[in-house]
């Protein structure tokens, strides 16, 4: 990060309350222009709560998120969500909305005309790698789970949003698809210079493709590193997800073993 760095996305001192549970407790955090800010831990420790401040989906019950300078509460609610793609941890496509519909979701809004949209919708699903012919014209319930997360992240992109939240959203591909997709995806944050907060339980996932990991624990923000710095930390659970990735190799390495 360079020193004018300019912070997009701030938490500040933010608690979120839901009767007597606390959801997130006292959460600081600065995210610049330009990052990829991951956002990293166990189920239930309050990833998708975090990124549904942003868009205003729900509200804090103490302290303030501001985006571009301005708290949510100051923003119109739907001028904010506009600007922000968002991609949600089940796609959350409209079931009975086509699939070039659901990707023209936030240009249809905008007014843009046919023409343009229908451009823009078919590069986006060459983008996630489904071909336009096969696929525009279908419904959600007529692609499978993987599909269905791809038109979640071109819906996302379609009306070039300076700030994208993504909720685990390449959680139901397979691995192969799932690394082209993480290629595909890095190098178009990076060019586009978009700012991303990016949800994951996938350690790799986060070192390839964060500037920086903030890892969660109940509802706070325990480390918060550069993955080159993430790798090194000795702080408990960030070792615990480490150790899921080299155990892996020593059972591969075992599995091999044993076969000669
Ligand atoms: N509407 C609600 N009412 C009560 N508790 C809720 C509500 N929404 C979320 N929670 C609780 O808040 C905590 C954080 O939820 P959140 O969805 O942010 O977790 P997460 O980190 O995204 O988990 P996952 O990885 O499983 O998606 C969880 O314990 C959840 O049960
Ligand atoms: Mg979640």
């Amino acid at each position: 990060m360079t020193e004018n760095a300019q912070t997009i996305v701030e938490f500040r001192n933010v608690n979120f309350q839901i009767g007597a549970a606390k959801i997130l407790d006292d959460l600081n955090l600065q995210i610049e222009q330009g990052e990829t800010l991951i956002l990293l831990g166990e189920s239930g420790c309050g990833k998708t709560t975090t990124l549904k401040l942003i868009n205003r989906l729900i509200e804090p019950t103490a302290g303030e998120v501001f985006v571009e300078g301005k708290s949510t509460m100051d923003w119109d609610a739907i001028k904010l969500r506009r600007k922000i793609g968002y991609v949600l941890q089940e796609a959350g496509l409209f079931p009975h909305f086509s699939v070039e519909r659901n990707v023209a979701l936030v240009p249809s809004l905008e007014n843009w005309d046919e023409a343009k949209k229908r451009k823009r919708v078919l590069e986006m699903l060459e983008l996630v790698g489904l071909s336009p012919q096969k696929f525009a014209k279908r419904f959600p319930h007529e692609l499978s789970g993987g599909q269905r997360q791809r038109i979640g992240v071109a819906r996302a992109l379609a009306a070039n949003p300076s700030i994208l939240l993504l909720d685990e959203p390449f959680g139901a591909l397979d691995p192969i698809t799932r690394m082209n997709l993480q290629k595909e995806f890095a190098a178009l944050v990076k060019n586009l210079s978009k700012t991303t907060i990016f949800v994951t339980h996938d350690l790799r996932e986060a070192i390839l493709l964060g500037t920086r990991i903030a890892l969660m624990e109940k509802g706070r923000i325990i480390l918060l590193e550069t993955p080159e710095n993430f790798v090194e930390s000795s702080q408990p659970l960030a070792r615990a997800y480490l150790e899921t990735i080299s155990a892996m190799a020593k059972q591969r390495d075992s599995a091999t073993n044993n076969t000669n």
